[in-house]
């Protein structure tokens, strides 16, 4: 039987995008383990169903309906939560995605992809990083995207913005590093959450192709992505910033082989 820790006894932690997918099951693990969790979405209905599975595991949970595009208000999240509860870990991992090919791609579609996942963990970021520099502890870990390291048709905003959310948050590493504050990527590859379903149209072909060009064979599950984000945001890591960790199957050390020399 799997062991229970509880490395987040009575500390407090922010995971934005929380209502479903990765971030549910990240708030859910850092509830099991201690920590007060504060999630947020845009969606009441999914983010209040979210926070009673939370407590009927036993766990506490306090929930803000939020949209990170209004970045004045997440800033006014974060510090609230620090004046009544104190904050030990953020993690930023809501995104915004608009796909499509660039040819017809409008700056607004454009800037879509940037106002979440690059403003508004930008954000997050300084706002936390103020608290935590001030109280010489804390830890952030951003989500990223393999979309971020790599290349692939169709996800120009989005890579973009991922890309600039894992440079960013290595460089705010850099600038919290003296006062024990630790931040950290995680990156995703293919993982199982209602976001990708629908990105692959629902289609199972589509799901099956996907998974054969993953080293492992197979997309990951939001509960192994939030394994790796609690390590990051634990003291099992207290010597690790400015890392990124891929949680990708194998997808971003792969070399491409052509199937013929398998
Ligand atoms: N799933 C994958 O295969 C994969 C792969 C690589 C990277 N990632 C990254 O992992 C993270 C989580 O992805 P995911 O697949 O679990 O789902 P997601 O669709 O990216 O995020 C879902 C969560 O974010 C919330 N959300 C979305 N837009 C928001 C906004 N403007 N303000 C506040 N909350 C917002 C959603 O609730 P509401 O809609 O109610 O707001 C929901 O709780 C993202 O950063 C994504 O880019 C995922």
């Amino acid at each position: 039987m799997k062991k229970v820790t509880r490395r987040f006894e009575g500390k407090t932690v922010i995971v934005t995008g929380a209502s479903y997918g990765i971030g549910r099951a990240t708030a859910e693990g850092f509830a099991r383990e201690g920590a007060h969790v504060v999630i947020c979405a845009r969606g009441r209905d999914k983010l209040e169903e979210a926070a009673v599975a939370i407590r009927a595991d036993g766990g506490q949970v306090s929930t803000e309906v939020l949209d990170l595009a209004d970045l004045e208000a997440f800033a006014k999240l974060i510090n609230d939560t620090a004046n009544q509860r104190g904050l030990d870990v953020l993690v930023n991992n809501a995104a915004v995605t608009r796909h499509g090919p660039i040819a017809t791609m409008s700056i607004d579609n454009w800037r879509k992809n940037f106002s979440v996942t690059a403003d508004a963990t930008f954000v997050g970021v300084r706002e936390a990083m103020k608290i935590m520099i001030g109280q010489r502890h804390g830890a952030i870990v951003n989500v990223s995207s393999t979309c971020g390291s790599r290349a692939a048709m169709g996800v120009a905003g989005y890579s973009a913005a991922k890309a600039a959310l894992t440079q960013f948050t290595s460089c705010a590493a850099m600038e919290a590093a003296a006062y024990n504050v630790r931040i950290n990527t995680v990156i995703p590859g293919s993982v199982d959450t209602p976001a990708n379903r629908a990105a692959a149209q629902g289609d199972p072909e589509v799901i099956k192709a996907l998974e054969a060009a993953i080293p492992m064979q197979r997309s990951g599950r939001p509960e192994e992505l939030a394994a790796a984000i609690l390590f990051l945001a634990s003291d099992d890591a207290s010597f690790i910033t400015g890392a990124e960790l891929p949680v990708d199957g194998g997808k971003l050390a792969q070399l491409y082989v052509p199937a013929v020399l398998k």
